[in-house]
């Protein structure tokens, strides 16, 4: 008997410090398709993210808004993360914020463990796109999720990205596969462990 699920839980990290960077509104444009799939939403963007204390080892109970992130992350069922390159690579304020999942490492499911997670990144010169969505898939797989199989690098221009969205049409579809490939994978995935 296939029982009823409630629509699948799709969280997004990612930006910078500055608000309304380029990795965040690409975030916002995936996460948007997700929604308008079905699925439920939230976007943790650069303004928490700077807010979040550096990742510590052993962890402390510390400030309200790296439980808040840890929780999100247990409740959901798929991911998409997003990160400009700085100096060729995933910048601290997102590598923290992927340091943080550190605390699921003793739960039930086990950091990402089954989990689709889309990826994208930013950059002013392709080459920099390129390292930043590979090390991206890299930290995915040692999560145990699920990279989905497209990953968007965006080089990004003056103008790309807007209140309105993003006027290049080729990266528009790109950020709205990712948004469509990660509700799916995850609302597959709901179904078959409600199946079993
Ligand atoms: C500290 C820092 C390092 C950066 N390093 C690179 C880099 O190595 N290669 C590159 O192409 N862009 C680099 N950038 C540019 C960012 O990737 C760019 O700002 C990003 O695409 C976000 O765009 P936005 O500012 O329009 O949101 C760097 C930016 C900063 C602030």
């Amino acid at each position: 008997v296939v029982q009823s699920i409630e629509a699948p839980f799709i969280l997004g990290i990612g930006g910078t410090a500055s608000g309304g960077s380029s990795a965040e509104r690409a975030l916002a444009i995936a996460l948007q398709e997700a929604q308008r799939l079905g699925a439920r939403t939230m976007l943790i963007g650069g303004e928490t993210l700077v807010s979040l204390p550096h990742y510590l080892v052993p962890s402390e109970a510390g400030p309200s808004v790296a439980a808040e992130l840890v929780s999100a992350v247990r409740n959901a069922h798929g991911l998409i993360l997003s990160s400009p390159a700085y100096h060729g690579t995933v910048s601290a304020l997102v590598k923290n914020a992927i340091d943080h999942i550190e605390e699921t490492a003793r739960d039930q499911r086990i950091y990402l463990d089954g989990v689709p997670v889309g990826l994208i990144a930013t950059a002013h010169g392709w080459q920099a796109t390129g390292g930043t969505l590979a090390t991206l898939r890299a930290i995915v797989h040692s999560l145990r999720g699920w990279p989905t199989p497209m990953g968007v690098a965006i080089k990004t221009t003056d103008g790309l990205f807007s209140d309105g969205g993003c006027s290049d049409p080729d990266v528009h579809r790109q950020l709205v596969l990712v948004g469509q490939q990660v509700f799916e994978f995850a609302s597959e995935r709901r179904m078959a462990s409600s199946m079993r």
